[in-house]
């Protein structure tokens, strides 16, 4: 009896000791970090994905929608060289900041995907012609506006200019609290002290030909009469057409306000299209989006934003993290995002697509506006653009919150910059 249970104990370790690598194989987990608005739908690929290839377990890790803190938080995964997260969703400015952590998509088949993504982003992911990116989508800011009060107070088109918008704002609040309703305000932005306030302070500016901050030719530019002119008009609206508590606010507060019908205005990524839709939504049915404001009709800027998948180098399944990064950029994953959640494909052909542009007809009618989306100066300022944007945005934040002018703000600002990257001054 001793000996029989001697032996089974022995046969258990030996199946144990078998079973191990093979449970791990089994299992390989490849662990996504992903943010905000997104991690719903990165949820849903990484179940698609899962049902094809039941050997890989795709799990979510929820990370800080703002983009600022979650830069933070990867500095610190790859300081650490941390194999915990195999996928980053990464920015579009990021990749001069973190391509010496992230593995080159060439070396696992890439060259064969590629070609259809937009050539600019496929661009913009190239460092040393390392490949450290798979496009996942691409942004513009955009304008968006309630159909049914433009009607109502007897507007027959959005505002093309910054001072007709300030126009039909302060009149439409001015109406609905008349109204009753004492939380309505006519325009909602980003002004939190944080990227998404650079992404629309860049608008602003270029929107009045104020610049990009930082050229192509390495000069600082954003100390300038037109930027000065832009800032000045944002810190305006702050407390009279946009709520006092706009420069806290970032892309997914400002929306809720948005979608429960107490704004007449909002500039905001394509995202919040879909969700502006929703059956829950206060506005569903009752808004539209167009270019954003300029200071003249025709100057309007969108900033270039968009997200990308990249996979750590210190990551233990680079092959499987791979796979499931290039997956979840492929066509099927991206036209799924785009007729679900508006969320723009980097791949070209699905701007032709019947199905993606019925669901979405506004890819086709901004095309021009997501094609000529005005870059941050992110490649220029590299590896150093993310202090470049955080003295940017404090900058301006600044102005918002009534500290200073905007003339004295950004003549500091051009100095700050210069210690940070070393460029002249224009
Ligand atoms: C959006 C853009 C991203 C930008 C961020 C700022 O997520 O896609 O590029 O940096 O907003 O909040």
């Amino acid at each position: 009896m001793k000996r029989l249970i001697k032996i089974s104990l022995f046969s258990l370790l030996i199946i144990s000791l078998f079973s191990i690598p093979l449970l791990a194989q089994d299992q390989e987990i490849v662990t996504i970090a992903v943010g905000g608005n997104s991690v719903d739908s990165a949820k849903e690929l990484a179940n698609m994905y899962m049902e094809k290839n039941p050997e890989t377990n795709v799990e979510i890790l929820e990370t800080p929608s703002s983009s600022t803190e979650r830069l933070d938080l990867y500095l610190q995964f790859f300081e650490a060289k941390s194999s915990e997260v195999d996928v980053y969703t990464v920015d579009v400015v990021w990749p001069g900041i973190l391509a010496d952590h992230l593995i080159d998509f060439n070396d696992y088949g890439a060259e064969k995907i590629v070609d259809k993504h937009f050539d600019a982003i496929v661009e913009n992911n190239t460092l040393d012609g390392r490949l450290i990116a798979m496009p996942w989508y691409t942004d513009g800011g955009l304008l968006y506006y309630r159909t049914d009060l433009l009607e109502e107070y007897g507007y027959d088109a959005p505002p093309k200019t910054w001072d007709k918008l300030e126009e039909m704002a302060a009149t439409i609040q001015a109406g609905e609290r008349e109204k009753g309703n004492q939380d309505f305000w006519g325009f909602l932005w980003q002004g939190n002290a944080y990227e998404g306030l650079t992404c629309d302070a860049l608008e602003w500016v270029a929107s009045h030909n104020g610049g990009q901050i930082v050229n192509s030719n390495k000069e600082i530019t954003i100390y300038n009469d037109q930027a000065i002119k832009a800032i000045d008009r944002a810190a305006s609206w702050v407390g009279e057409i946009s709520p006092p508590s706009v420069t806290g606010l970032q892309e997914e507060s400002s929306r809720h306000i948005w979608q429960n019908g107490n704004a007449a205005f909002i500039r905001n990524w394509p995202y919040i299209y879909s969700l502006g839709n929703s059956e829950d939504s206060a506005i569903k049915g009752k808004f539209d989006v167009s270019p954003l404001p300029g200071d003249e009709p025709g100057m309007s800027a969108s900033t270039l934003g968009g997200w990308q998948l990249a996979v750590s180098k210190y990551s233990q399944n680079k092959e499987a993290a791979a796979d499931v990064a290039m997956f979840m950029a492929s066509e099927k994953a991206q036209k799924y995002r785009a007729i679900e959640e508006s969320y723009n494909p980097t791949i070209k052909s699905l701007y032709e697509d019947e199905e993606v542009l019925a669901a979405r007809p506004f890819f086709e009618d901004l095309y021009g506006v997501f094609m000529n989306a005005v870059p941050r100066p992110s490649t220029v300022t590299a590896p150093n653009y993310n202090e470049v944007s955080t003295s940017f945005f404090q900058s301006v934040h600044s102005v918002l919150n009534g500290e200073q002018e905007a003339a004295e703000a950004l003549g500091n600002l051009q100095y700050e910059i210069q210690d940070i990257t070393g460029f002249e001054i224009k």
